[in-house]
This record gives structure tokens, C-alpha cells and sequence, in this order.
């Protein structure tokens, strides 16, 4: 049986003027450090610290659905968390996401 999470198991993290299309906005949320992004009006949430160093990406650039390191230019597809390319190896965490009204919730 497929289940789906209610919202009271998400998390408010923002409001959805917050993070204006071709954007990513930093939040911290029971002390995890990740960034709603938003790819041409598609939302997606992801942990925003680089797991190559300890950069923070939600400082680095966004295109499309790749977001930059500003440290040493490792890639990340946010959708997913995967790396593109190196020094990372590791990939992002990615967390469900949903819109209520005009608010951003996130599942940690
Ligand atoms: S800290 Fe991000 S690639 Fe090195």
C-alpha cells in the first residue's frame, strides 16, 4: 500500500516568493543546512553544503538544473543530488518538497 506523508510530517521552510524562478534560497531547518531551488517554476530541495569541502552552494551559480561550487566547481544536479563532476564524489541529499498556498513545506 503506497502511503502518502500528511503535511503535518513536512516543515515550513519558506514562502514561495521567497525563491522567484532561476533561484536558490538558503534555509536552515533542525539544524540542517539546505536550499529550496527553483528551476523554471519546478521546486526542488537539497542539502546546500558541498560534500567535497564545506562550501555553501546555495553562494555558487545555477544553471538550469545544475548548480556550480564556488570552491572548486564541482557540478550538482539539484533535482537529484547527483554529482556531475569531480573533486565531489559524493552526492547531495535531496528532500521531498511541496507547496501549500503560498507556503514551501520540506520533508527532513
Ligand atoms: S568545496 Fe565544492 S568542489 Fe570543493
Amino acid at each position: 500500500m503506497n502511503v502518502q506523508p500528511t503535511l503535518s510530517e513536512y516543515v515550513k521552510v519558506c514562502e514561495l516568493s521567497d525563491v522567484p524562478p532561476g533561484t536558490m534560497h538558503p534555509v536552515d531547518v533542525a539544524g540542517i543546512r539546505l536550499m529550496i531551488v527553483n528551476i523554471e517554476g519546478t521546486l526542488c530541495a537539497v542539502d546546500r553544503i558541498c560534500t567535497h569541502e564545506t562550501a555553501d552552494l546555495s553562494t555558487g551559480f545555477l544553471i538550469d538544473s545544475e548548480v556550480t561550487c564556488p570552491l572548486h566547481l564541482s557540478r550538482f544536479d539539484v533535482r537529484t543530488g547527483t554529482v556531475q563532476n569531480p573533486p565531489a564524489t559524493m552526492p547531495l541529499r535531496t528532500y521531498k518538497l511541496r507547496v501549500e498556498g503560498t507556503s514551501v513545506y520540506v520533508q527532513l
